[in-house]
């Protein structure tokens, strides 16, 4: 019997990969957009434009239960993804409270909703690295506390408390996956790893020359979210549901990163990053490095792509963007 995955946060990075597995696995998939995205296709469902018409969209917003009870109730999934959420740390730092409602009570909803409607289905919470926060143990596994350093990974925080006490509580099937940064040619723009890519395919085609910005020295775990969102589906294919860090396993400074990209075109990054308090946040997470051995034990997970491809890979796709807005063609023309 074909399976049904509803999927909140379906316009994001992860959610448009993971429609596309989905998919290919044979899946009826279903995702929750806001309305004003179904009313502004052409930019605000761009990651998920191509197999669009293979999907089923409904409106309805993290922030209002009624309107996911009714969206959950209706589409009666046998799999549910929640990654939908506020995701950029520093904004989580200017408006706090908009983060907490969308990413704690949006999550208690979508749980609540579950619960009450479909208690059967498997559901997948999207924490994050972030709730390390001041790290305790270098490197982070499924046992490292939490200390996160923002609004935001407070709310993961809940999140992921949330679904717990749903799964031992209700006896439902909630899989948290604790995920170290990752990254794609569909990241969005405000995010270090796409702002450098960006920029630096700008810098190459003479439409920018300097790139602004914040604590050079902060180090991530950076993988390729296409890997990631294998993870998610196999923590849902499991007996049991239990969480599991998600990482490659290697760290790298945002310096370092500059520096990758800026080569890959032949440029020296020092030429054009300055570094600007500006971007600064009012509490940093300096370090974050990810023990994925469980992962890879239980869940047979591995990631395919390093730091060096990845890098590539983005700068690659950045390039190809400029070339398209230039010349007026897409890929495939
Ligand atoms: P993303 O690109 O920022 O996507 C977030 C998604 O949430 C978008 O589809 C967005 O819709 C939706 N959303 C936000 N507020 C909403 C609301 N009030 N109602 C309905 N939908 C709403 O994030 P991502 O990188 O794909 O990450 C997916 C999840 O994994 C997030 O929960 C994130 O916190 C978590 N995570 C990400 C990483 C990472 O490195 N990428 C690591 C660990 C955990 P719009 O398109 O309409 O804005
Ligand atoms: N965004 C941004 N912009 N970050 C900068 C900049 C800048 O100009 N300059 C330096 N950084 C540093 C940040 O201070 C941070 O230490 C690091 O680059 C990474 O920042 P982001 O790319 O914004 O990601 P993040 O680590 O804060 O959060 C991402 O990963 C989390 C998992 O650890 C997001 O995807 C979260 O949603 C996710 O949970």
């Amino acid at each position: 019997m074909t399976k049904r995955a509803l999927i909140t946060g379906i316009t994001g990075q992860d959610g448009s990969y993971l429609a596309e597995l989905l998919l290919k696995r044979g899946y009826e998939v279903h995702g929750l957009v806001r309305r004003v995205a179904l009313e502004d296709p052409a930019n605000r469902l761009s990651r998920i434009d191509d197999f669009r018409d293979q999907l089923h969209l409904h409106a309805g917003s993290l922030e209002s239960f009624p309107s996911l009870f009714a969206v959950v109730n209706a589409v009666q999934p046998d799999e549910l993804y929640h990654l939908g959420a506020q995701s950029f740390v520093s904004y989580s730092f200017e408006d706090a409270f908009s983060t907490f409602r969308t990413n704690i009570d949006g999550t208690h909803f979508v749980l609540e909703s579950v619960k009450q409607t479909c208690p059967g289905c498997r559901v997948y919470f999207a924490g994050s690295s972030e709730m390390f926060g001041h790290v305790k143990a270098t490197p982070q596994d499924e046992n490292t506390p939490f200390h996160p350093r923002s609004p935001y990974g407070i709310s993961k925080v809940t999140g992921f408390d949330l679904s717990r006490n749903y799964r031992e509580a209700y006896g439902m099937f909630i899989s948290c996956g604790i995920l170290f940064n990752h990254e794609s040619p569909r990241r969005g723009f405000e995010f270090v790893t796409r702002k450098i890519t960006s920029h630096v395919a700008k810098i190459k085609h003479g439409l920018a020359d300097t790139l602004p910005l914040g604590n050079l020295e902060a180090k991530r775990d950076w993988g390729f979210a296409g890997d990631y969102v294998e993870a998610m589906y196999l923590m849902v294919q499991q007996e049991t549901a239990s969480d599991f860090v998600v990482a490659t396993g290697e760290t790298h400074t945002v310096r370092e990163f500059c520096e990758q990209a800026f080569a890959a075109v032949d440029l020296d990054y020092r030429d054009y990053v300055t570094e600007n308090p500006e971007f600064y946040r009012p509490a940093e997470v300096h370090l974050l490095l990810g023990d994925a051995g469980k992962a890879k034990a239980e869940l047979n997970w591995e990631p395919t792509c390093r730091f060096d491809r990845l890098v590539e890979m983005m700068i690659d796709a950045d390039m190809e963007l400029i070339r398209q807005q230039r010349t007026g063609t897409s890929a495939g023309e």
